[in-house]
């Protein structure tokens, strides 16, 4: 315990770093840019930005202040605000625990990318079947899962200040640098087709930060917003208790309102990079049909980009490695935290045992490739693995779930202000308390509860009903 009490940041830019490292993730730098390219550009982007400001900023100042005000995790946090509400802890600890299961998994494909590329394997890896390969065979997967969970695991086994603090410092401007540099690059790369026109990385550009409202019908438009708003969710690591945490280890001095949107500028200027690096890129070397590659877009075009940009393509691997790294830190992270609460372990203990769980679990989800191959329908219409099963339950499932009942204890039942409290705690005004107070109570509720029901696939029977 008491080692527990001693965590915190050493001030407000460790804490925005960290946090920024949780929600960096291959969210930013693979799915909003598949994203965008589906979405119409632009048009994405000014939806998502808007909705950055309002309804990612109530979230992320829930979980934060919810952490600070309270002092504990997640799993303690709601019964000390209320007693009646202690099941939603409990519910929510369950999502880093579910994610847990996979992100060393994909953080394993990530690591394992980057190998091939540093020993000048690239253009293996760029060839048509060579992921499915991979993730099918029975070792490899494993052995660069397990790599990566001991970089996690070393990160978070040193600690909140020595580990996760120092560890994002320098993470996390260096990923920055890297994506800017990236970036700039995508924009001078140029090809011929073979048809013989050529693509730029200019028209590239304009692809991406257009606003394309071709064939965007009222429904189509109600599509696009439930994108933008589950990337920003899930992007900005909220409703999964991390965000808890992290807040718990926040000092009172810190001025959060500041910290905060600095966070989400963090979060949301790496995304938006991320679509300057890989979009341009993608149409030059594929065309806009390349883009509409979906969720492969990383594992099966991105390969071939990477080869495409010689020695650079290995930076890019990197910054896929970190962005990943960061990510797990925080989840397993949570995890910890949250044991050494419930078990008065103490912090290498604790780090040791959920490691090792997690290792365990993970092979098994390693294993959905090969040993327990299954291919299942989801309610919301996709086709899923385990790998799938695991992050349709925990992100399309228990997260808006859980937000939906967050905004209502703390909207209706404990009431903005025990939130704006704490936004000001530090003697700073906390500016957006009225659209923050609306927000919470009657905007966000409504929104969650629509994911939620598009996740649970009700919107898909009503389409069907209707015809
Ligand atoms: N926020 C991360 C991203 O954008 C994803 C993440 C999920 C991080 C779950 C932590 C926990 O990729």
């Amino acid at each position: 315990m008491e080692a527990k009490k001693k965590s915190s940041f050493t001030g407000s830019l460790g804490f925005v770093l960290a946090a920024a490292g949780s929600a960096v993730g291959v969210g930013n730098i693979w799915r909003f840019p598949y994203l965008a390219a589906k979405d119409g550009g632009g048009l994405f982007l000014i939806i998502y930005l808007a909705l950055v400001l309002t309804f990612g900023f109530t979230l992320l100042v829930t979980d934060v202040a919810i952490g600070r005000r309270t002092k504990t995790n997640a799993l303690h946090a709601f019964g000390k605000m209320q007693k009646k509400w202690s099941f939603l802890g409990y519910l929510t600890f369950c999502v880093p625990a579910i994610i847990m299961t996979y992100y060393s998994v994909i953080g394993g494909w990530i690591l394992k990318y980057l190998a091939v590329y540093l020993t000048g394997a690239g253009k293996a890896a760029a060839q048509d079947g060579y992921f499915t390969d991979f993730i099918t065979s029975p070792v490899s997967p494993v052995v660069f899962m397990l790599i990566f969970l001991c970089f996690t695991a070393l990160v978070v086994y040193r600690g909140v200040e020595k580990g996760i603090e120092k560890f994002s410092r320098i993470v996390m401007p260096g990923l920055l640098l890297m994506i800017i540099g990236i970036g700039l690059f995508s924009l001078t790369l140029s090809s011929t087709g073979a048809d013989g026109t050529e693509r730029t990385g200019l028209q590239g550009l304009t692809v991406y930060i257009m606003p394309n409202l071709d064939g965007v019908t009222p429904a189509r438009f109600l599509e696009i917003l439930l994108d933008a708003m589950s990337q920003l969710f899930f992007s900005l690591s909220v409703s999964m208790g991390i965000m808890i945490t992290y807040g718990s280890y926040v000092k009172k001095d810190v001025n959060l309102s500041k910290s905060l949107s600095q966070i989400e500028i963090f979060d949301t200027t790496v995304a938006f990079l991320a679509g300057l690096m890989i979009i341009p890129a993608v149409y030059v070397f594929f065309g806009t049909e390349g883009m509409a590659s979906g969720p492969s877009l990383m594992f099966v075009s991105l390969p071939k980009v990477f080869e495409a940009m010689g020695p650079l393509g290995g930076v890019l691997g990197m910054i896929f490695v970190f962005a990943a790294l960061t990510s797990s830190v925080s989840i397993l992270e949570t995890l910890v935290a949250n044991c050494m609460e419930i078990f008065h372990s103490t912090r290498k203990k604790t780090s040791l045992v959920i490691a090792l769980l997690s290792a365990a679990a993970s092979v098994i989800i390693c294993m959905g490739y090969n040993v327990f191959y299954f291919e299942m329908k989801l309610p919301n219409g996709a086709s899923a693995q385990l790998l799938d099963l695991m992050d349709y339950i925990s992100n399309s499932f228990l997260m808006p779930f859980i937000s939906l009942l967050t905004c209502i204890f703390v909207g209706w039942i404990i009431r903005p202000t025990w939130i704006c409290e704490e936004m000001e705690a530090s003697g700073h005004t906390f500016k957006r308390k009225k659209m923050y107070a609306f927000m919470i109570r009657y905007v966000t509720p409504i929104i969650m509860a629509m994911l939620f029901l598009q996740s649970a696939g009700v919107f898909e029977i009503i389409k069907n009903m209707f015809g």
